[in-house]
This record gives structure tokens, C-alpha cells and sequence, in this order.
């Protein structure tokens, strides 16, 4: 069932042969290629939920009037399915991603998806193309969950119509080079989200409006853009698509610091764990704000030891070089810390199955 009185109509597909399959699977990269089926279920006001279905992975019927194309009321998720020892595939924290759902809808004022609604929808089609969950090193299935305004209508206020949809995607590393350090931009024109605005929920357009700023940071030869507070102009956030953490200090007494939620940053799930992680482990974890100039001052004068960025697409991604208007500076040698690549492989093993979750993550 989809919803208490929405059942899901699971419809033939036509399955690519095996070989095609295993070809992508050999190398999926990220985003590229999807599988044989589509999760779709459609939501007009007044009548709620209707007509949940498995059906065949392919092109939308879209009126050009629809409103989520004009007005970006469109909202999504992202998590990953992963292939277990014993042979089954498990979800990681999908509760978490189905709260944050909720909350983008809500300040998108789009209608809710229930909890068990959006499991089911994730779980329904993570079974009917297991087929398609790769089992290389470090390899998944991504899922992407999104809702869209499908009313064709081009009045400025909330739509009468939606579709919920989730589709999937095999996926290798998110960074062509691995878990090579990144370069990144610190944006000192363009912010990401100012109070108030969508900063904290997953909505379509917060990505539209990092291209910009994304296209600047590749022209100076960096991969990513760190964003700034909107206010002071001072203090780090996030990178637009991931979450940022500093190592203070190295060893045992390593303290693990990334930037608190302050209405402006996505409350990453991968951020979340690698906090209980981290605390886990040992470690002492501070959510605060953080100047660019004390990362900086940090990293010149030893005190920042290792930076890392987090997400459910990239896991965790060294942070190298960063490059500013007001001055570069390179975080530790330049090459990824210990601290970061131990988070990396305890949060890969939880979720990869080759350590018992103990902390019921695994769905
Ligand atoms: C994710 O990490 O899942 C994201 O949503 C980031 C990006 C691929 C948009």
C-alpha cells in the first residue's frame, strides 16, 4: 500500500537484458544512468493520494503550463540503497529523509507525503529493480524521491496538482577522482540562503541558484563553492549540495567541528551520523559558527588539521586547497586526513553492513 487507502499497481516493465545491465553496473558514475522502473503517485486537492504505481522508468507527459517548470515549486531527496553481506539490500536512515521531506513540503506548501507512504514508495521500487543494486566496492543505488507542481496553471500560488515520483540511479563515486581532495571557492558575491528563505529544505531551486557561482569557482580551477552567511558575510555554511566539517587537533583529542544549523543549512542525514560517529569514536563534536578567517588562520597556523565535505551523494569528500578573494590557503598537507578517512570507512561499513547496526539505521 502507498498510502492507508492507496494501493500500489505494480506494472510489467520491460527489463534491459543482463548484459547491458552489468556493462553500467561496471561503471555506473553518478546520475547517469537509471533503472527499468519509476515509482509515480499523483495528488489532486480535495482527493489527496491516487493512483500509485510501479510502472516503466521513462519520459513525462507534461503540459507546458505545468507550474513546478515556470515557479520551481519542487522539492527532493536523496539516499542510497546498499548491497548487504548476507545478500539482501538495506536503505540508510529513509525515516530521516521522509521527515525532511516533509518539512520542504510544508515550506514549499506542498501536500505531505506520509511517512510510510514515502517508505513504501522507496521500498517498492528498491525491490523491483534489485537487479540493478550494484555490489562493486563502494558502489549503490541512489534514490532520488521528489515531488512537482503538475497543474497546468500559471497563477503564482500553491498548485491544486503533484506527482511524487522516486526513480533510482546505480552509483559509483559522486567525484570522478575518488577520495582525491577537493578544491574549493569560497563565494564572496553570491550566497546560497538568507534567513527565511529555503536554505534548511531540499528544494529544486536552491541548486538552480548555485550553477552561477558553481560555474565561477570551475573557471578558477576549484571543484566546489563554500557559501558564506548572508548576514556578516563571515561565517562558513555549506557547500550548496554538502555539508562541511573541521578537524581541530589530531589523535584521540581530534575535536570534530562543523557549522551549527542555523535556519540557512540543509540538516544533512550524513552530517547527523557523522556526528554520533565521531562521538562514538571518541571524539568531542561542536556544532558553531566558524569564520572563514579562523578556518584560514586555522589551517595556517596548524589548529585546523583536516577539513572534509559530507553528503549522501559525495559520503565524505577531503577538502585541499581553498581559494578566496581574500587569500588561499591549503588545509594540512593537502592530502585526506586520518580523522576523515576513518569517519569515511566506520560510516561506509554501518552502511555497507560489515558492522552490525547497532543503531537500527539500516531499513
Ligand atoms: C545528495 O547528496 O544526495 C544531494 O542531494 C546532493 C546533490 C547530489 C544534489
Amino acid at each position: 500500500m502507498f498510502t492507508e487507502d492507496v494501493p500500489v499497481v505494480v506494472e510489467d516493465v520491460r527489463r534491459r537484458p543482463a548484459a547491458e545491465r552489468e556493462a553500467v553496473l561496471a561503471d555506473p558514475g553518478f546520475g547517469r544512468h537509471f533503472t527499468d522502473s519509476m515509482f509515480v503517485a499523483r495528488y489532486e486537492s480535495g482527493r489527496g493520494w491516487y493512483d500509485a504505481r510501479l510502472t516503466q522508468y521513462g519520459p513525462l507527459p507534461m503540459d507546458p503550463g505545468t507550474a513546478a517548470l515556470h515557479y520551481a515549486q519542487s522539492i527532493f531527496e536523496g539516499l542510497k540503497a546498499y548491497a548487504q553481506p548476507d545478500g539482501s539490500v538495506a536503505t540508510f536512515r529513509p525515516e530521516a529523509n521522509a521527515a525532511r521531506f516533509a518539512r520542504s513540503a510544508d515550506r514549499l506548501a506542498m501536500p505531505q507525503v506520509p511517512e510510510q507512504a514515502f517508505l513504501a514508495a522507496v521500498d517498492a521500487l528498491v525491490d523491483a529493480d534489485r537487479a540493478w543494486v550494484p555490489t562493486g566496492p563502494d558502489q549503490t543505488l541512489y534514490l532520488r524521491p521528489y515531488m512537482l507542481a503538475s497543474e497546468s496553471f500559471l497563477g503564482v500560488r500553491p498548485a491544486h496538482e503533484y506527482l511524487f515520483l522516486v526513480i533510482a540511479s546505480p552509483a559509483g563515486a559522486y567525484f570522478p577522482r575518488g577520495v582525491h581532495p577537493v578544491s574549493v571557492f569560497v563565494s564572496e558575491d553570491y550566497v546560497r540562503a538568507a534567513p527565511g528563505g529555503t536554505g534548511d529544505v531540499k528544494c529544486a531551486g536552491n541548486y538552480a541558484a548555485s550553477l552561477r557561482p558553481q560555474q565561477q569557482a570551475s573557471e578558477l580551477g576549484c571543484d566546489q563553492v563554500v557559501y558564506l552567511d548572508a548576514v556578516e558575510r563571515r561565517y562558513i555554511e555549506e557547500l550548496g549540495g554538502m555539508n562541511l566539517f573541521f578537524v581541530l587537533g589530531s589523535g584521540e583529542d581530534a575535536e570534530l567541528v562543523t557549522p551549527e544549523l542555523s535556519g540557512t543549512l540543509l540538516p544533512g542525514i550524513t552530517r547527523d551520523s557523522l556526528m554520533t560517529v565521531a562521538r562514538e569514536l571518541g571524539h568531542r563534536v561542536t556544532e558553531r559558527k566558524v569564520s572563514l578567517e579562523e578556518w584560514r588562520s586555522g589551517a595556517l597556523d596548524g589548529t585546523v588539521t583536516e577539513s572534509f565535505a559530507c553528503g549522501t551523494a559525495a559520503v565524505i569528500t577531503p577538502v585541499g586547497e581553498v581559494k578566496a578573494r581574500t587569500g588561499d590557503f591549503t588545509v594540512g598537507d593537502g592530502t585526506p586526513g586520518p580523522l576523515t578517512m576513518r569517519l569515511r570507512e566506520a560510516l561506509l561499513d554501518i552502511q555497507h553492513g560489515r558492522v552490525a547496526d547497532t543503531r537500527g539505521w539500516l531499513h
